[in-house]
């Protein structure tokens, strides 16, 4: 029986079994639309056996975005094709995810393959960008970002709750806060990146102000029959780790009872000084363990689970409630496919969707 081919289930919504793609950008949109390759992209995603497709981090403001190549949910029309998406993954058999964002400091940056660097100043593809402090992230992202005003904050939360709405008139099911990786949720968190002296800098009441009231805003907007969710980065691997995880436990306690269903746990990735242990397989997986059990709430966790094996003890062992398997599906938008044969699951075949599987073992009895 293996742990991670059972279903789960999250208020109103089941997942077929316990893996996750978690979102991946593509680069690939124009003005915040999708196009043809999202919809060909995701559906595959779904197709092959996954259990949850969470689409790649959307901007709720053209500003938001972290390259130009970056979709959007700041308009209806954007939602329209957004729409369009949902229901193929839907109709592949997964349920279809989103996750809604502002890559503060971060933003306007130019796609992985053009250099991953800012877009230089001046270039009219680049924008102002702004964040807690005017603190600039590193010398690949110098560009000092603006400190956000009041004004800014109250714009941005209302931003998150007005896609949160776009989101769930799409027809998504599960909704991800993008309060991680560096981005304007984790920068104002992160000691690296918020120096504010007012009511949303300083101790972790003002670090953490933003965060809930941005969940706040969205909980208003998004059904109560529907997970809630974030993703958090809840260390940086900056020598500092015991400190930042015990005040991100503690913030996840508040997510919580703020009414967050789950909470995708990653890293802050707030300073370029990071020393990440990429040479652990699993290296997230007792830390998402200890958010579980410290926080109280169902979790999942990427980074490294590319082989079956390795996703399966995660989850079995109770570390994980959900394996978030990225790159690995990438490659072989089958993984799940595959993962159900390695595992030795009677009739693999019935991960995929139904016509397909019927289809699969009735002309080529592989599983
Ligand atoms: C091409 C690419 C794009 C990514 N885009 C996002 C994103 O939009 N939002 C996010 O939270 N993480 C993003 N990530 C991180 C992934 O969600 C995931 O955490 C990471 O790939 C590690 O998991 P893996 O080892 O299974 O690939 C991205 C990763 C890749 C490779």
């Amino acid at each position: 029986m293996s742990a991670l081919f059972t279903p789960f289930t999250l208020k109103d919504v089941t997942l077929r079994n316990r893996i996750a793609v978690p979102p991946m950008c593509q680069y690939m949109a124009e003005d915040g639309f999708a196009n043809d390759w999202h919809q060909a992209h995701y559906t595959s995603l779904a197709r092959g056996g996954a259990g949850l497709v969470i689409v790649e981090a959307t901007g709720v403001s053209p500003e938001g975005r972290i390259t130009p190549g970056c979709l959007g949910l700041w308009n209806d029309a954007q939602a329209e094709g957004l729409a369009r998406i949902a229901a193929a993954i839907r109709a592949a058999g997964a349920v279809p995810g989103i996750q809604i964002g502002h890559a503060g400091r971060k933003a306007s940056a130019n796609r992985p393959w053009e250099g991953d660097d800012h877009i230089a100043a001046g270039d009219p593809r680049g924008w102002e960008t702004i964040s807690p402090s005017a603190i600039a992230f590193s010398d690949t992202l110098p560009r000092v970002p603006r400190a956000m005003t009041p004004a800014d904050i109250a714009r941005l939360r209302a931003d998150f709750a007005a896609a949160a709405r776009r989101a769930r008139d799409a027809g998504f099911a599960w909704l991800e806060l993008h309060f991680a990786h560096g981005y304007l949720g984790q920068s104002f968190f992160s000691v690296h990146a918020n120096r504010r002296e007012d009511a949303y800098g300083g101790d972790l009441a003002g670090r953490s102000r933003f965060l809930f009231e941005t969940l706040e805003a969205v909980r208003a907007e998004w059904p109560e029959h529907l997970p809630l969710t974030a993703r958090f980065g809840v260390l940086e691997y900056d020598g500092r780790d015991e400190e930042t995880l015990a005040e991100a436990i503690t913030v996840t306690r508040g997510f919580k009872a703020r009414g967050l269903d789950f909470l995708s746990v990653s890293m802050g990735f707030s300073t370029p000084e990071a020393r990440i242990p990429w040479s652990t397989p699993g290296f997230m997986a007792p830390i998402a363990q200890r958010v579980r059990e410290e926080a109280g709430l169902p979790v999942g966790s990427a980074w490294g689970f590319h082989t079956p094996q390795l996703a399966e003890q995660a989850v079995a062992q109770g570390q994980l409630d959900l394996a978030m398997v990225g790159r690995a599906f990438l490659a072989n938008p089958h993984w799940a496919y595959e993962a159900a044969r390695t595992l030795g699951v009677e009739k693999a075949a019935w991960v995929l969707p139904a016509a397909y599987a019927h289809w699969l073992e009735r002309y080529r009895p592989v599983a």
